[in-house]
């Protein structure tokens, strides 16, 4: 790992200081065993309080995480949900194991590409996107039974009462629910059971109002009084089976009852000293993970002036980006070249493809010129004072998912089916394409860049992750740079941010990321770079100002320390450390 003195560029992004807990006024002179208590960072301050309270009702880090996990599903709805899915990386502290829990959506049987497709043959996106052909089967309420089940401490009454309770007295709406509400309210309009939750009274839901939600409280309680069989059978499945189905959807009751979360192992590799373990298939994330970092490593980034840092960094989120386009698909039905994709020969062979001084035009590497828009997905991290660990991200994909809630269920269904390649070769909302290994398939998952990571050092602990579509395993680069490079938990949830994603061929950028200077020098190498506040870039759209909304939190056993970090872009967002008390 590289010092703090040696950092130029941590000067440029002087942040807030992250939040910290030292145990003692005096320095442990070995690093501690376990943490001094516990550190949530979620993106609202609901959840993060009610996975504090599931610690002090004597839950683990998994029980906390399906309270997390439950109350985002009700104070987030723009994000994600029970009628989402989700990855959720979990460490053990006592078996010292990492598992990788997929609960990602499946494809219904009837969701073949040629439904997707109009007449004249051209890509129905409306279908991709919105309404009952844009969902897949829904996961996270699997999640919760398999977490509670196989790693709590807790039952599912207990861990999901927060949820319920908040469902059923409602909370405040913020700007950001209100602002996305705004922008997919044509699409939600279309829906009877999405009109009454948020059109109750006969008004559209505005910031401040108290939003409450009666029918999904009661499916949360369903859920926890009956496991898997609450939601996946009887009252709950016959009302979601119903309200796909009279919209033109075909979800049959055999794809809900028959929906399993997968156990998987994750991927595991160095770089510069940290054991890395992240998201592998059918999350993109960790192979990607993989190849860049392994890529850079030889280089000392820190070291680097700004220019080609950044130059080195894009380079390497060229290649990996093109690799998910041909390689990456559901594992479970798809050859993936894993070992090839995540080796050090691999990376070193594109390395060696790297000019150090001049962009390699994307399509040296084939493919065409793709667009990009904008995402939501939400992510947590826990640390517990046994030292378990859960990195979480969950997601109903575009704002507000479908914008589908099947009547008398309060579950806002996903639009997930997107991230399929419904059309081979066109992009999806994202501006990613795919070909045969993320084609549909019945009960098949989609292609996801969702991407909880742990970072794990002699003297650190790193819980980290970020919802953005597919610049989420970017983000999750950069968060690792930056703890690489010695920044804080918060410095890390801070960072500017720039984003390459092999097509469009070119550098996306947020306002403060980069320098006139550090522009200037990427054009001159041949970079074209997107900066808000300049002309459209080729493919006609802007840039957005700012993406992602980071959630972190560390456990520094040289000192001591834990900490969190939370996205300053957005306000209602809290990470929080808690420590043990009596101190163990
Ligand atoms: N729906 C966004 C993702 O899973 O990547």
């Amino acid at each position: 790992m590289k010092s703090i003195a040696q950092l130029l560029f941590v000067a440029l992004f002087a942040l807030a200081p992250a939040m910290a807990a030292p145990r003692d006024a005096a320095t442990p002179t070995t690093p501690a065993t376990h943490p001094p208590g516990a550190a949530i960072a979620s993106g609202h301050a609901l959840a993060t309080d009610a996975g504090l309270q599931i610690l002090r009702e004597g839950g683990n880090a998994f029980d906390a995480a399906v309270a997390v996990s439950s109350t985002l599903s009700v104070v987030e709805p723009i994000s994600s949900g029970l009628g989402g899915g989700g990855f959720f990386l979990l460490h053990d502290a006592k078996t010292g194991q990492d598992v990788f829990i997929d609960a990602r959506e499946t494809a219904p049987a009837a969701a073949t590409q040629a439904e997707y497709l109009l007449d004249n043959g051209d890509f129905n996106r409306d279908r991709a996107m919105n309404g009952p052909w844009s969902a897949g089967i829904p996961g996270l309420p699997a999640a919760f039974v398999h977490l509670a089940e196989k790693y709590g401490k807790l039952p599912l009454k207990t861990t999901l009462a927060p949820a319920i309770r908040i469902a059923s007295e409602g909370f405040p709406v913020y700007a950001r629910m209100a602002r996305g509400y705004a922008a997919r309210r044509d699409v939600m309009d279309r829906y009877p059971g999405t009109r009454a939750v948020y059109l109750a009274g006969g008004k559209p839901i505005a910031e401040g109002d108290i939003f409450r939600q009666p029918d999904l409280a009661h499916t949360l309680e369903l859920l926890a009084d009956k496991g898997f069989d609450g939601f996946y059978r009887g009252e709950t499945a016959g009302k979601l089976l119903k309200g796909v189905n009279d919209e033109g959807g075909k979800w049959t009751a055999a794809e809900l009852a028959g929906y399993q979360v997968r156990e998987r192992a994750p991927i595991v590799f160095d770089y510069d000293g940290w054991k890395i373990t992240t998201a592998p298939p059918p999350s993109s994330g960790g192979i990607a993970l993989a190849e860049m970092l392994q890529i850079l490593e030889p280089w000392d980034l820190a070291r680097l002036d700004p220019t080609h840092r950044t130059h080195l960094v894009v380079e390497a989120m060229r290649r990996a980006y093109r690799d998910r386009t041909f390689y990456l698909g559901d594992p479970d039905f798809v050859q993936i070249p894993q070992r090839t994709l995540t080796s050090r020969d691999y990376a070193a062979g594109l390395r060696a493809t790297i000019n150090p001084d001049k962009a390699t035009p994307s399509d040296m590497l084939s493919g065409k010129q793709t667009p990009m828009e904008d995402d939501e997905t939400t992510h947590f991290s826990i640390i517990d004072a046994d030292g378990n660990r859960v990195a979480a991200t969950q997601t109903v994909n575009l704002l507000y998912g479908s914008g589908l809630i099947p009547p008398g269920t309060g579950v806002l269904l996903n639009d997930e089916m997107d991230d399929f390649a419904l059309k081979p070769g066109t992009p999806n909302a994202f501006g990613v394409m795919g070909f045969d290994a993320n084609a549909p398939e019945p009960g098949k998952r989609m292609l996801s860049s969702m991407t909880p990571t742990f970072m794990e050092s002699d003297d650190k602990v790193a819980v980290l992750g970020t919802p953005g579509g597919s610049r989420i395993i970017t983000m999750v680069l950069l968060g690792i740079l930056g703890y690489d490079d010695g920044l804080s938990a918060q410095q890390v949830a801070a960072l500017p941010r720039y984003h390459h994603q092999w097509m469009p061929d070119l550098i996306d950028a947020e306002t403060d990321a980069f320098t006139p200077e550090v522009v200037e020098g990427l054009r001159a190498m041949g970079h074209a770079v997107k900066v808000p506040g300049e002309e459209a870039g080729d493919d006609g759209r802007r840039s957005s100002h700012v993406w992602g909304n980071m959630q972190t939190v560390e456990w520094d056993k040289a000192t001591d320390t834990l900490s969190g970090g939370t996205d300053p872009r957005n306000p209602v967002g809290a990470a929080k450390v808690e420590l043990s008390s009596p101190r163990r």
